[in-house]
This record gives C-alpha cells, sequence and structure tokens, in this order.
C-alpha cells in the first residue's frame, strides 16, 4: 500500500515509517518539523535502504493536504501529527484544540473527497481516565482531565461518525499506552524538548548526567511500593502493531489497545533501567504529580484476537534501547 504518515519524523511516527518499509508498504511522510527534524527521513532510509518521499508541511493547511492527495495515489493514512505534552495542553489549550482537531479534520474531509477508505488514528490510553485496570475497549471513557486528552477523545468521536455515515470508510483507534525505547540500531529515539515530562527520557538524562536525579512523583499509591504502575512498551512492538492494525483493517470502526498488559513501578523501571545498563541512577521521592493516576495498563486480548499482533519486548530490552539511544544521541530534536 501507497501509506501517507502524518508526523512521520517524530518518535512513534519514524519507527511505523520503519516498520512499514520492511512490510513492503510505501511511505510518504509529511510533518511540519515543529516536534523533529528531517535528519530523520535520512535516518529511515538509511536504516530500511528504502526511499520516502518527505513534504515539510503543516496538516492544518488545507490546501497542502489537498495537494498530496492530488498527486499522490494514497491507499491508507496513519496520522500521528499532533501535539502531545499534556502540561503544555493546560497552558496553551488554543493550540492543542486547533493542531490536533483541525489536522484529523482535514484528513478525514480529504480521505473522503479522494476515496481514500483507509484511516489510522493514533489515540491515548488517556482516554479511560481513571477507570478499573486492565483498561478495555468496551469501557465507558472518562472525561478528560486535560486538553490533550480531550482532542483525543474528539478525534476518534469525528472519526467514528465518519464511518457511521459512509460504510466503506475504514477506521482504526490505535490506544497506546506508555511507549518507551528506541530502534535498535540507535539511530531513532525520542528527544523531549527541553525538561523532560515523562518518566523514561528523565531516567536517561539523569544516567548521562544531563541532570542531578530523578523525582519520584508519590510513594503512596495504592500499589506494591507505593508508585505509579504504567505499561510501558517497546516504541518498535507499538511500530508493529500499527502494521498488524493496517493489514488487518476492514469496513467501521476498530478501537484496539497498543500495551503489553503488564504494569511496572517507577521504582522497578529505575532498578530495571539500572540493572540492564549497570548504571546507577540517583532518586528522591516527593509529591504526587497533579493529574496523574494510580494505575495504567491495558487487557491486550482484542488486539492480539483481532489484529494477531502482540508485543514481544521486555523492560530489559526497552531500557537497554533507550539507554543506547541516549548514549549516541541525546541532542536535538527528536532523533
Ligand atoms: P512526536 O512529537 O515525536 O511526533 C509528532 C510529529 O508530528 C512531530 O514530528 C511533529 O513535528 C509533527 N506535527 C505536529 N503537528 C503537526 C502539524 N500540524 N503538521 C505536520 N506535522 C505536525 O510525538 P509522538 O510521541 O511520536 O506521538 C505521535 C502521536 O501519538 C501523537 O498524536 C500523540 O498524541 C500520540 N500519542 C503519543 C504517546 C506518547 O507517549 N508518545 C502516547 C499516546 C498517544
Ligand atoms: N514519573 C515520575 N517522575 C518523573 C516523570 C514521571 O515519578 O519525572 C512517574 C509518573 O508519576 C507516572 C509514571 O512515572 O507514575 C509515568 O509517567 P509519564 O509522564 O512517563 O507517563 P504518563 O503515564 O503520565 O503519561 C503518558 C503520556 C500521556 C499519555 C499517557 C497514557 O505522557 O500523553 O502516557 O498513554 F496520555
Amino acid at each position: 500500500m501507497n501509506i501517507l504518515v502524518t508526523g512521520g519524523a517524530g518518535y512513534i511516527g519514524s519507527h511505523t515509517a520503519i516498520a512499514l518499509l520492511e512490510a513492503k508498504h510505501s511511505v510518504i511522510i509529511a510533518d511540519n518539523l515543529c516536534n523533529s527534524s528531517s535528519g530523520t527521513i535520512r535516518k529511515i532510509e538509511s536504516i530500511t535502504g528504502k526511499k520516502v518521499t518527505f513534504y515539510e508541511m503543516d496538516v492544518t493547511v488545507e490546501e497542502a493536504v489537498e495537494s498530496l492527495f492530488k498527486t499522490h495515489s494514497i491507499d491508507a493514512v496513519i496520522h500521528f501529527a499532533g501535539l502531545k505534552s499534556v502540561g503544555e495542553s493546560v497552558e496553551k489549550p488554543l493550540n492543542y484544540y486547533s493542531n490536533n482537531m483541525i489536522s484529523t479534520l482535514n484528513l478525514a474531509k480529504m480521505c473522503l473527497k479522494y476515496g481514500v477508505n483507509r484511516f489510522v488514528f493514533s489515540s491515548s490510553a488517556t482516554v479511560y481516565g481513571d477507570n478499573i485496570v486492565p483498561f478495555e475497549e468496551s469501557m465507558n471513557l472518562l472525561p478528560a482531565t486535560n486538553p490533550y486528552g480531550e482532542t483525543k477523545v474528539m478525534c476518534e468521536r469525528i472519526l467514528t461518525d465518519l464511518a457511521h455515515a459512509n460504510p466503506a470508510f475504514s477506521v482504526s483507534l490505535l490506544r497506546y499506552f506508555n511507549p518507551i525505547g528506541a530502534h535498535e540500531s540507535g539511530l531513532i529515539g525520542e528527544v523531549p524538548n527541553g525538561v523532560p515530562n515523562n518518566l523514561m527520557p528523565y531516567i536517561t538524562q539523569v544516567a548521562k548526567g544531563k541532570l542531578a536525579k530523578l523525582r519520584v512523583f508519590g510513594n503512596d499509591y495504592p500499589t506494591a511500593d507505593g508508585t505509579g504502575l504504567r505499561d510501558y512498551i517497546h516504541v518498535v512492538d507499538l511500530a508493529e502493531g500499527h502494521v498488524a492494525a493496517l493489514e488487518n483493517l476492514i469496513e467501521g470502526v476498530h478501537t484496539h489497545n497498543l500495551g503489553t498488559g503488564n504494569g511496572t513501578s517507577v521504582l522497578e523501571l529505575v532498578n530495571a533501567f539500572e540493572e540492564a545498563n549497570r548504571i546507577h541512577v540517583p532518586y528522591e521521592v516527593v509529591g504526587r504529580r497533579p493529574g496523574d493516576i494510580a494505575v495504567c495498563y491495558a487487557d491486550v486480548s482484542k488486539a492480539a484476537r483481532e489484529l494477531g499482533w502482540k508485543a514481544k519486548r521486555n523492560i530489559n530490552d526497552m531500557c537497554r534501547d533507550a539507554w543506547r539511544f541516549e548514549v549516541h544521541n541525546g541532542t536535538g530534536k527528536t532523533t
């Protein structure tokens, strides 16, 4: 298939582009590089030995998106492009609503106009809110506590309505849990903007000596060691989940959790990182971070049953690959 990958220069999009190319699909990337760099495109090509068609463009600009659909015969869209920082979304809600909603609306509109019937959307476990674990796709979604989460719920809704109104349209809503790690080549991975918000990039920067120590946000949660529990998934497993979702996509709306089904606490991740890489990660326990939930992990049986996909890589692989990337590339924008 000829696949339009928006946000394909970013963290998850770049790993997915590699997985798609390895599965013999063609990839067209549209990215405005607001959180990534064009060097990633060359790295994708050098890892796979295949050519990528790249457009530096903002997918909130309808004319730009339309010109893509006119120029290329597109079979499917995977829409990663979006802003993703929860904290920033609280401070700048309009940026989040306009970027994340308008990009999705533009792409959906052009899919209808040009007869492109396959759409895969990057959603998030955040849509489950503080439901009972494990989170199942059939659960009622809880109101998001921040504009970022709200955009994910709203985009899911728009794409669902569109598929109901257009029976030939196929939509895959993929709810990611906590992607970490990097490509095993050490060439691509995630470089957060400024001081990281997320746990793994914070750990790697502490290990490298860029930051003094990790702050563990709370050890009084109802978990075995009191720290927050998450379902960490290797970004390459997540990428392969997209290929499975796309290749098994049929008419209608299909929602799948992409996680491992296992919960790992903050302190367990720190210990696993230290063991995998034989490096010390100093930390201190501080108060809870506002908005955090105690426990978040997926029921992954639906993805296994319907997509024939399961995460293969373990926490040790995630820690090793995250560190390899930090050691080789820990500067600049994504990759
Ligand atoms: P990322 O920031 O690394 O990648 C997003 C890419 O989209 C970047 O390259 C950025 O330059 C591009 N982009 C943003 N707005 C754009 C626009 N208007 N036009 C063109 N390009 C634009 O983020 P990521 O971690 O790879 O996340 C990809 C998607 O997955 C996002 O939609 C995110 O919300 C979602 N997601 C991520 C996580 C996570 O933990 N990383 C979890 C759940 C869902
Ligand atoms: N944590 C710390 N110290 C830090 C950073 C995080 O103790 O410096 C803890 C958090 O309190 C939490 C766990 O580590 O218990 C994971 O936190 P992350 O920030 O890495 O991830 P979240 O689960 O909070 O959020 C991530 C994405 C969201 C997405 C959500 C669900 O950032 O966008 O996963 O997919 F919605």
